[in-house]
């Protein structure tokens, strides 16, 4: 449910592609029929992803809460980028947070430890757009 609701969001927020690293098989029912407008593409690991963005010359900013983040709201985002997300309970691996050039997270003043995947990404993803929204006065 969370890669749907997250290709949902991509969709919404104007990202070009949502890459899911893994497993093939996804429930297409959170994303509610975007993933037929949305570009959708599988990785078979982070190496793979990672090999993708190096060609692409795209860098990669890891989205999570461990030692050593910087707070989204002190974070310049690049134009180009990809977005990396973990997955519910064990989070980003440490190879996926090694190939990033940066580590951002969301700042949370709850007691909760972390919120979920897709409401992690919609966050982050609109993060990006307060900044580079063509609305913006330039
Ligand atoms: C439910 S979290 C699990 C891992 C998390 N590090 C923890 O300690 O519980 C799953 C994913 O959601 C995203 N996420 C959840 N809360 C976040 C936060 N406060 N800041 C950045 N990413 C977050 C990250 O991509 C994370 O890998």
């Amino acid at each position: 449910m969370n890669i749907g609701s997250i290709v949902r969001s991509a969709n919404a927020f104007g990202a070009d592609t949502v890459h899911i690293v893994g497993r093939r098989r996804w429930n297409k029912r959170g994303a509610m029929v975007t993933d037929r407008y949305q570009h959708v593409e599988h990785r078979e690991d982070v190496a793979a992803l990672v090999a993708w963005a190096h060609e692409q010359s795209v860098p990669i900013i890891a989205i999570d809460n461990v030692p050593g983040c910087v707070p989204m709201e002190m974070f310049d985002w690049p134009e180009r980028c990809v977005m990396l997300f973990g997955q519910e309970g064990p989070g980003l691996s440490q190879e996926a947070i090694d190939a990033a050039e940066a580590v951002v997270e969301i700042t949370q003043y709850g007691s909760t430890r972390s919120i979920n995947a897709s409401a992690a990404a919609a966050v982050t993803m609109y993060s990006w757009v307060l900044q580079h929204s063509p609305l913006r006065p330039r």
